[in-house]
């Protein structure tokens, strides 16, 4: 099983999709075999669709898109051939296990300037290098990254500045990253929804959201909404895990905490959004101060990777390993 891209097959394909399907598959936006894939029959059934031929189709999908019981071994062999990213920092990358991987969902979380967007902006640019020098694109084919922003701290000048120092090409660099700025919640969640397309078409092999709670945090304040909250925040996750999932991707996500994590783990009102990201899937790193440049990255909870801690450095020219 390879991990790139799946090539692209139209839904037509799929048996039992005649034009009048088709046509309601479409217009509900199911245009691709992925968002079919990640669909419930429930789902295609509510827009019309027969429930038994809903369920023939997205069994189907995911067939084409390889998703079905795996052994052990032959998980332990895809692993080992799982892409990553690299952060820039080799003492970071040791600790996710040699980067950032695709169909996971990493989330970097800590207090103000403990280098969340920093290292999102490095990975935006990262994400591009050749397969050789820690990025993921092909001889054929430029990997892209798309950068969902809820704060408005994304800057380009960081972009450029990275880009330069690894003897990029800036412009292009700057070109093959796709920004929004998410206006609310909801904006977000309708993004994500439309990345079903964007990914595949413009090979998306990193997805950005800078920073993914701050406004649930802001729309949902306090202990009476904490239920809605994490509710409709659990969805979105839900939504970023399967595109990972289905579609090769690497997902990173990034959540302001407070510096005393057992304040922040052990009261609902403070907790924003902390017991529910503690139980999506995916790699959990904290990010800390340290002195001058520097900054502590821990391992907080990673199925198949060591807890640990290390440490790295934000400089002039991005996120790399500290000099001393
Ligand atoms: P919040 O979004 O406020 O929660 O913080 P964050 O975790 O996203 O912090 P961010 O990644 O923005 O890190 C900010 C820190 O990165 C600053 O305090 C600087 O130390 C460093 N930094 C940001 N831009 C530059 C730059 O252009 N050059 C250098 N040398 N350092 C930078
Ligand atoms: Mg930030």
């Amino acid at each position: 099983m390879s991990a790139e891209v799946p090539k692209r097959i139209s839904i037509t394909d799929l048996p039992g999709v005649g034009p009048s399907t088709a046509n309601k598959l479409i217009e509900a936006g199911y245009t691709t075999i992925e968002a079919i894939a990640a669909a419930t029959p429930e789902e295609l059934a509510k827009i019309g669709i027969p429930l038994m031929t809903a369920q023939k189709i997205v069994k189907k999908a995911r067939e084409l898109l390889d998703i079905r019981f795996k052994t052990a071994k032959e998980i332990k062999e895809e692993r080992k051939h799982l892409r990553k990213i690299t952060t820039g920092s080799k003492n970071l990358d040791d600790l996710l296990g040699g980067g950032v991987e695709i169909k996971t969902m990493t989330e970097f979380f800590g207090e103000f300037g403990s280098g969340k967007s920093q290292i999102c902006h490095q990975l935006s640019v990262n994400v591009q290098l050749p397969l050789e020098q820690g990025g993921l694109s092909t001889e054929d084919k430029v990997a892209k990254a798309v950068y969902i922003d809820t704060e408005g701290t994304f800057r380009w000048e960081r972009i450029e500045q990275m880009a330069n120092c690894l003897g990029l090409d800036p412009d292009k660099v700057m070109e093959n990253i796709f920004y929004i700025r998410a206006v609310n919640s909801d904006h977000q969640m309708a993004i994500a929804d439309e990345l079903m397309d964007l990914i595949p078409k413009e090979n998306i092999r990193l997805v950005v959201v800078d920073s993914v709670t701050s406004h649930f945090r802001a729309e949902y304040p306090g202990r009476e909404n904490l239920a809605v909250r994490q509710q409709k925040l659990n969805k979105h996750l839900h939504q970023l895990g399967k595109l990972a999932e289905v579609f090769n991707t690497a997902v990173v996500i990034t959540n302001q905490v407070m510096a005393r994590p057992d304040v922040f783990y052990g009261d609902p009102t403070q907790a924003v959004g902390g017991h529910v990201l503690y139980h999506a899937p995916g790699i959990r790193v904290q990010l800390k101060k340290a002195r001058g440049n520097k900054r502590i990255a821990r391992m907080v909870d990673a199925p198949h990777l060591p807890e640990g801690e290390t440490v790295f450095a934000i400089t002039e020219c991005g996120i790399r390993d500290p000099e001393d």
